[in-house]
């Protein structure tokens, strides 16, 4: 497509802050939400996952070892898997100097302080990371965000909230439990005919790896009903390309650069 039509199509796509605006500030932290919405992304992702006592935490990796200091804090802990910790001891973490001194000190959040962050300014795209690990999230999750006073009866109604996962079992869990949530299916292959009209009696979304999607994908997934959303273009060149080719949404680590292409 020439870049008009780029731009033309690219109107009501969707800006999706990656882990919040992860090329910014450290990953998965209130800092990298604050910086998404203080910069007018549309929506944050983000990856929860449950700590040893039962906590609803926002971690990108089942392990703690790369975006915090728990091998310093915990040097006997090995592997540093987050089901092994208790949520006192996720704490102590520093879970921003990783990423730059500017940001020493952010804590590893819960999901409950990430809705506080975001609500009302920005989506949520809630990605159920690694759901094996953790049996009975599904309903933990869904508790948790109607404990959230004036929460999600409206952000479901504008819109602005949906859940999204790369295991499909998890995902059909979650339907069961709360069929009026959106659902999105994560992909990091091309998914086949089969797979694609099945989900399409359940899901909403089909969000696969910008690498896998081409114009045929998209147009199928439109045929079918659902949108797609891609992961994770962060070029201008790879936005104008997949806006180009007709897609709804991109989930970026770089929100801004998106924006400025969508002239928003
Ligand atoms: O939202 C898409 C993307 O987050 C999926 O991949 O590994 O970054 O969780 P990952
Ligand atoms: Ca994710």
């Amino acid at each position: 497509p020439t870049p008009a039509g780029a731009a033309g199509r690219g109107r009501d796509v969707i800006d999706i802050a990656h882990r919040g605006s992860s090329g910014s500030a450290p990953e998965n932290t209130v800092g990298a939400m604050r910086f998404a919405v203080d910069h007018r992304a549309s929506f944050v992702e983000i990856d929860v996952q449950r700590s040893a006592d039962g906590k609803l935490v926002v971690m990108h990796d089942t392990t703690m070892a790369r975006t915090t200091n728990a091998k310093e804090v915990f040097p006997t802990r090995s592997p540093w898997n987050i089901r092994d910790f208790t949520f006192a001891e996720i704490r102590q973490l520093d879970a921003g100097t990783w990423f730059s001194t500017d940001y020493a000190g952010e804590r590893v959040p819960t999901l409950r302080e990430i809705v506080e962050a975001v609500r009302g300014r920005a989506g949520l795209l809630l990605e159920i990371k690694a759901p094996e690990l953790y049996p009975g999230i599904e309903a933990e999750i869904h508790k948790e965000l109607q404990s959230i006073p004036g929460y999600l009866p409206v952000a479901l109604r504008l819109g602005k909230f949906v859940v999204q996962s790369f295991n499909v079992d998890s995902l059909r869990i979650y339907h069961q439990i709360a069929p009026e949530v959106p659902l999105g299916i994560l992909l990091s292959a091309r998914p086949s005919e089969e797979v694609l009209v099945e989900a399409s009696t359940w899901a909403r979304q089909i969000n696969p790896s910008y690498t896998v999607t081409d114009q045929a994908l998209i147009q199928r997934v439109h045929e079918l009903g659902m949108t797609i959303s891609v992961y994770t273009p962060n070029t201008g060149q790879l936005m104008r390309q997949y806006i180009g080719l007709g897609v709804d949404g991109i989930i970026t680590n770089y929100p801004g650069v998106l924006r400025d292409i969508l002239g928003r």
